[in-house]
């Protein structure tokens, strides 16, 4: 496989900026959810490194769990309007206070879904905190309580975002060069 470096255009956002932003959203979380019972549900895989930075972050208690989803219809490489569960929950969300942690919000029709879905779960409450929007992209609105940076309509990697599941371990967010790497659903 090659190195990351043969696809990056350039650093967009350094370690050092995710970990600061990632703070301050952990503060306002933490204030937030004071005297809730916080939930974090991250969807695979993308929210992983967000997830685990953000958890450090939050100081008030809360519980974690995973799922995963693959769009119906079309191939994996584009995003449909429906979702599919391909690994559900652990727990019961019922009337807990419920936040998605998301990578990225791109079309929106991942989210929109999954929040559908939740809903009939009964929380208490239900939130979205996504690391990166790109709002030119939207095809479905969803509602985004916690954003930590708003991005053009690029192609970016790292930081638990992937070019075909490599690089997802990278320390900042890279934009892909995209004479060597076409992004997928373009
Ligand atoms: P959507 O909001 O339903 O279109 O899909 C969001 C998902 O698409 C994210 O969770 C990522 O897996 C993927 N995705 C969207 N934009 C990017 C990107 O710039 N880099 C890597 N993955 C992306
Ligand atoms: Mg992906």
């Amino acid at each position: 496989m090659q190195s990351h470096e043969e696809f990056l255009e350039e650093v967009l956002i350094p370690g050092t900026e995710l970990q600061a932003r990632v703070r301050e959203l952990g503060v306002e979380i933490s204030h937030d959810y004071k005297d809730k019972d916080l939930h974090l549900i991250c969807i695979l895989r993308g929210g992983v490194i967000f997830l685990t930075d953000l958890m450090k972050e939050i100081s008030v208690p809360h519980s974690i769990d995973f799922m995963a989803v693959s769009s119906y219809g079309a191939g994996a490489r584009t995003s449909s309007g429906q979702v599919r569960i391909t690994l559900d929950l652990t727990a019961s969300i019922r009337d807990r206070d419920v936040l998605l942690v998301e990578d990225i919000i791109d079309s929106g029709n991942t989210i929109a879904s999954v929040l559908e879905l939740l809903k009939t779960r009964r929380p208490r409450s239900l939130k979205v905190c996504t690391l990166l929007d790109k709002p030119a992209r939207r095809e479905t609105e969803v509602p985004i309580h916690y954003r930590g940076f708003t991005l053009p309509d690029m192609f970016v990697f790292g930081y638990g975002l992937d070019l075909d599941e490599y690089y997802r371990g990278l320390p900042f967010i890279g934009v892909v060069r995209t004479d060597v790497y076409i992004p997928p659903n373009r």
